[in-house]
């Protein structure tokens, strides 16, 4: 049989929050490849004969490099396998798809990218924040935390200050200094702020403050990673939307993500 990889994203943590196309070809996966943030259910779903291999970084440890990975891909689809690559949220979205796309198609192997939810936009559906809102908001924009704390960040904050609503990634570790940038790049301090921690789970937790306040909130609130921060109006209205019960979802163990 020709191998094949399937690049697929999980969604951003509850495990039915998964495509059908993602479970479809789970279920008929020989390899599983994954790393944390992944629904510990959604590997049972891979057939008993499937290898599981866990390719993220484990405490202490160093994370498998990404060639390693890639070189691990391109063996096993070499051996006519098919293999799932199942990443957190959207593979599309800050998850490396392009390095794992670009050497499956400099070996000439055929694989395919099955889109998820992404972490920045179903995390805060969860906690009832719309990213867009007809008269308030009409743009939104993703960016990770890093660049908040990068000297040499090719983003620049003046637009990101003025978008309507910001979405930022990985930014529990870098929450003073992506707030401090934004109310210097121009950005009201007043700005409803809203950190969502471990999203769509039976953990997830919500920190509603402002740019101004939300560092000290968070000391004080000591919310774990992982977590999205959204950024603008629309983050005030998980004041009166929020929908979703955490105790309503059964606990699992996932391998929480340490930034
Ligand atoms: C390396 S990025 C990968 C993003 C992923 N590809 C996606 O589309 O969601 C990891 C970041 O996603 C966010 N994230 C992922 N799952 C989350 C969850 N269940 N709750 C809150 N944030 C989450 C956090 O900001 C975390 O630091």
């Amino acid at each position: 049989m020709t191998g094949k990889a399937y690049l697929v994203g999980a969604g951003p943590g509850r495990a039915d929050l998964i495509t059908v196309r993602g479970l479809t070809v789970l279920r008929q996966a020989d390899a599983v490849l994954y790393d944390r943030l992944i629904p510990p259910e959604l590997l049972d779903e891979a057939p008993t004969h499937a290898e599981r291999i866990f390719v993220g970084k484990r405490p202490g440890r160093h994370a498998l490099r990404q060639e390693a990975i890639n070189e691990l891909l391109v063996r096993l689809v070499r051996d006519g396998l098919q293999v799932v690559r199942l990443k957190g949220g959207d593979p599309c979205v800050f998850g490396h798809v392009s390095e794992e796309a670009a050497a499956l198609a400099a070996a000439g192997l055929s694989y395919e990218i099955v889109p998820g939810i992404s972490s920045a936009i179903g995390v805060p559906a969860y906690a009832g924040i719309p990213l867009t809102r007809r008269g308030a908001a009409a743009a939104f924009a993703v960016v990770t935390a890093h660049e908040a704390s990068e000297a040499a960040s090719s983003i620049d904050w003046c637009v990101l200050a003025a978008m309507p609503t910001l979405v930022v990634l990985m930014a529990l570790t870098r929450l003073d200094a992506v707030c401090a940038r934004l109310i210097s790049a121009g950005r009201d301090p007043q700005t409803p702020a809203t950190l969502i921690s471990r999203g769509t789970t039976a953990q997830q937790r919500v920190l509603r403050a402002t740019l101004s306040t939300l560092p000290d909130a968070q000391l004080h609130a000591e919310l774990p990673p992982p977590a999205v921060l959204v950024v603008g109006e629309v983050a005030a209205l998980t004041d009166t939307l929020a929908w979703f019960d955490p105790t309503s979802v059964p606990e699992h163990h996932m391998l929480w993500e340490d930034e």
